[in-house]
């Protein structure tokens, strides 16, 4: 009897699963690959925000050791029907969906709204 070799096909197929299966499983893990809340998210407010924030708008202060406490699940205080951060949820959340500052909207590269927005995703961990 013959014995078939597995197709290319096939064999691109499982490791395509597996790839999946291994993205999703990083997603609530602390593997590498995640976005880190003070490495990642810190620096750009660190580079773009604290210089108003909480001297200009003391409702919401962003500086290191601060920003993460005022920002998760607490309500915007320019419109507390919204909260500032809603783990997994960046489309409710009102750092990313109300332009906070109308005047800067190009304040945030389109690449650190995106990092941003996976640390939401990500549920918008301490870490
Ligand atoms: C030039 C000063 C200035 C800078 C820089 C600035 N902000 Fe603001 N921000 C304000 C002021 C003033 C308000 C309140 C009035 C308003 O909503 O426009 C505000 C409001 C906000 C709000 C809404 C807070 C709430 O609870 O309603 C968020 C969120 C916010 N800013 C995030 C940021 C982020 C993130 C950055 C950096 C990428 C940033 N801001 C940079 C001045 C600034």
């Amino acid at each position: 009897m013959q014995r078939q070799p597995v197709p290319a096909n096939v064999l691109a197929l499982i490791a395509a699963a597996a790839l999946g299966a291994g993205l999703v499983a990083g997603c609530g893990g602390t593997q590498d690959g995640g976005v880190s809340f003070a490495r990642d998210v810190q620096p750009v407010f660190d580079a773009k925000c604290v210089s108003c924030h909480p001297v200009s708008f003391p409702q919401l202060d962003l500086r290191r050791g601060r920003a993460h406490a005022e920002l998760v699940r607490v309500p915007a205080a320019t419109n507390l029907a919204f909260q500032r951060v809603l783990p997994g949820r960046p489309e409710l959340s009102y750092l990313l969906t109300h332009p906070p500052d109308p005047l800067l909207v190009d304040l945030v590269s389109d690449a650190e709204r995106d990092l941003i927005r996976r640390w939401i995703l990500e549920g918008a961990r301490d870490n």
